[in-house]
């Protein structure tokens, strides 16, 4: 079965309700008129209520950026991945770059993969090497070792509720986009290992790009043999420029 298309906003440490609450009735709108695509939205954890009331009855998806690996416990400052479905998510993100540059280790990506999981949510789990990575030719010992320890948690019924994100580290927030052979390689990499680990089930997950796309950009990526999809940060912020990323995967891939 070949999934949709997703276009996931990834909104960060970005919006006030006021203005998450407008960025997301343009979102539902969008998706509303150009239903090819699945669409999704990641806010901040305090914007959670605000973007689920905003978008009451469209057919976006409400996902949080993280969670922690434990159910519950003293964890000041955390949110496990119960509350965030308690509060409406129905998809979550791990193992995002930035969640890894501030201490995540490869394990906790993988148990929080494992928590979403539990918790009912649809996981996109986040992967994807630095620039010394790549500049030292690691880049696919780094996605091997990233995407083991993700696979260490998960079995063949996780699948169904599984997408990858491989996002190259250089290219978030850089206007450094990698071209869509590089997405395609690294993508084609991640595929052969999840059919190795699951066989035919391996290609279940959709695996998406992430890392500078734009409405600019996005055609060709999306066009490039293996994406599934795009994770967007800075230009998910903006109504017209996140209807617009929406546009090109509607009308087929725009290429
Ligand atoms: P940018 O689109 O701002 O580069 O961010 C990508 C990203 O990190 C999405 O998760």
């Amino acid at each position: 079965m070949t999934r949709p298309i997703l276009v996931a906003g990834n909104w960060k440490m970005h919006l006030l309700a006021d203005e998450a609450d407008a960025l997301a009735i343009e979102v539902a709108l969008a998706a509303g008129e150009l239903t090819g695509p699945d669409v999704a939205v990641f806010p901040s954890a305090t914007l959670i209520g605000t973007v689920r009331a905003a978008l009451d009855e469209s057919r976006v998806t409400l996902g949080a950026q993280a969670c922690h690996e434990a159910a519950k416990g003293a964890h000041t400052g955390e949110t496990s991945a119960a509350m965030v479905a308690d509060a409406g998510c129905t998809a979550m993100l791990a193992g995002h770059s930035e969640r890894r540059a501030a201490g995540a280790t490869d394990e906790q990506v993988g148990l929080r993969v494992r928590a979403g999981l539990d918790a009912g949510l649809r996981v996109i789990a986040c992967l994807g090497e630095q620039l010394a990575d790549r500049e030292a030719e690691a880049t696919n010992a780094v996605l091997d070792r990233q995407l083991t320890a993700i696979l260490a948690e998960i079995d063949e019924s996780d699948l169904a509720s599984l997408d990858l994100a491989y996002e190259p580290v250089w290219a978030i927030g850089t206007g450094r986009t990698a071209t869509p052979e590089i997405a395609s390689e690294a993508h084609r990499h991640l595929r052969a290992r999840m059919v190795e680990k699951f066989g035919e089930s391996g290609n279940e997950p959709r695996i998406l790009y992430g890392g500078s796309v734009k409405p600019a950009n996005v055609s060709e990526l999306l066009a490039a043999p293996g994406v599934g999809g795009v994770l967007v940060g800075g230009a998910s912020l903006d109504g017209a420029s996140f209807r617009a990323l929406i546009e090109a995967a509607h009308t087929g891939r725009g290429s």
